[in-house]
């Protein structure tokens, strides 16, 4: 077979094409989602003993596809030595070979692809956290073969079943962001039935995990959004607190003048006085952000006295500022927290398959469509997560 059909599966299990379709992004066209990630064929990617191959249904979209199509803020072509890169860290789709060392999985299996890569033989991928293994990579991100492919390369611990109730694309859509809202919530800052979590982006691909996860967990979210759409979609997920950040001005901005610091630091308490008039007179135990200097100040100072601030990214931007005084004499905790081990992925997946955790799909793009999927996420013109069908047929 030379090459295979979008949207159709091969009868034969196994049976690979000579070349496959990938949204390739190449060093010279770093740029734009819209121009950067273009349709190419290419190789299917050879096996090592301990990888499996895995023909993609339909893969996920995540913010780490606008920054490796933009090669900022780091090149991808930083971080592996191919000359193209195949972005996703997102996909569902059916086992197709295995190498001579996996016992786990064998062909036909339908399966969830988790993002975490890890050497698997040092003593802290043994003992500690495979998140702490040195050679730790983002499938799809910090590697060259990701989902936006008919086929794509994974280590055998990447997979999880995929939920039988579920769409393919569905199954696609949540992996990356609730496996790291996991983590940060259960694993990193150990929310307790009862603490208030203020969740940023409540409405985005974290965000409406984040808040699914706080219900699960007896906790109350407080959902902040930026339009009324977003509050919809929050409150069908059950926010009962939700707050439009359009209402504020606590925006950090670089290069402020001391006027301009004031006049924000006044919206940053006024935004307290909201969330206590919301919580009956209490302050955030935790603050879930992964927005970043915009944002960060404020998270910083809305938290509860020995609250925890739990930050897995920076849309605004990465260098942060803020006044460390409220940190320190109110002894509150900033955690980082980066995806998840393939336990919390296991455990979190657990939670899918009995339907506590739903996926919000917002739209399904097709597979040549994955540029403009991606240019919508860069400018924060969509909700929930976006969907690719690559071998699903309509
Ligand atoms: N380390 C990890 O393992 C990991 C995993 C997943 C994601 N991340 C990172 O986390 C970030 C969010 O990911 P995501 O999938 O949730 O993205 P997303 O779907 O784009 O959602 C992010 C949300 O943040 C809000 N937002 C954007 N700019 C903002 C600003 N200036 N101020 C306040 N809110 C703002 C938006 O909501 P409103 O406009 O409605 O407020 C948006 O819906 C990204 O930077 C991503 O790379 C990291």
């Amino acid at each position: 077979m030379k090459t295979l059909d979008l949207g159709t599966v091969p009868s034969e299990l196994g049976e690979i094409p000579d070349l496959m379709k990938a949204i390739v992004i190449r060093k010279e066209r770093e740029g734009e989602p819209a121009t950067s990630m273009q349709v190419e064929e290419v190789p299917v990617p050879e096996l090592g003993p301990s990888e499996v191959l895995v023909l993609v249904m339909a893969a996920g979209v995540n913010f780490n596809g606008v920054w490796a199509a933009q090669g900022k803020p780091v090149s991808v072509f930083r971080m592996h030595k191919d000359p193209f890169h195949i972005a996703g860290s997102d996909a569902s789709g059916i086992v197709w070979r295995v190498g001579k060392d996996v016992r786990r999985w064998k062909p036909g299996d339908e399966v969830v692809i988790h993002c975490n890569q890890s050497c698997g033989q040092c003593p802290e991928c043994n003992g500690l956290d495979p998140m702490a293994c040195s050679e730790q990579k983002i499938w799809g991100y910090e590697t060259s073969w990701g989902a936006f492919a008919q086929f794509t390369k994974v280590q055998a611990q990447q997979l999880v079943t995929k939920p039988k109730k579920l769409s393919w694309e569905e199954s696609a859509s949540y992996g990356l962001t609730f496996f790291t809202a996991y983590r940060m919530l259960v694993g990193q800052a150990q929310v307790k039935p009862g603490d208030n979590v203020l969740i940023w982006g409540a409405a985005g691909g974290l965000g409406i995990f984040a808040i699914q996860l706080c219900k699960v967990l007896g906790a109350n979210p407080i959902a902040v959004v930026s339009s009324p759409d977003k509050m919809g979609l929050v409150s069908e997920l059950g926010a009962e607190m939700i707050i439009n950040r359009r209402d504020f001005g606590f925006a950090k901005r670089p290069d402020e003048t001391p006027e301009q610091v004031k006049k924000r630091s006044d919206e940053m308490k006024r935004f307290g006085g909201e969330i206590r008039k919301l919580t009956g007179g209490k302050d955030a135990d935790i603050v879930f952000e992964h927005v970043g200097q915009e944002t960060f100040p404020t998270s910083v100072f809305v938290c509860k006295r020995f609250g925890k601030i739990v930050i897995c990214g920076a849309t605004s931007g990465f260098n942060l500022e803020f006044d460390v005084r409220y940190l320190w004499m109110r002894q509150k905790q900033i955690i980082g927290s980066h995806f998840a081990n393939a336990y919390q992925a296991e455990r979190a997946n657990e939670l899918v398959h009995v339907g506590k955790i739903r996926p919000v799909l917002d739209q399904v793009f097709a597979f040549e469509d994955t540029p403009k999927a991606h240019q919508l996420m860069k400018e924060n013109k969509h909700k929930g997560k976006l969907g690719i069908r690559i071998q699903a047929s309509l």
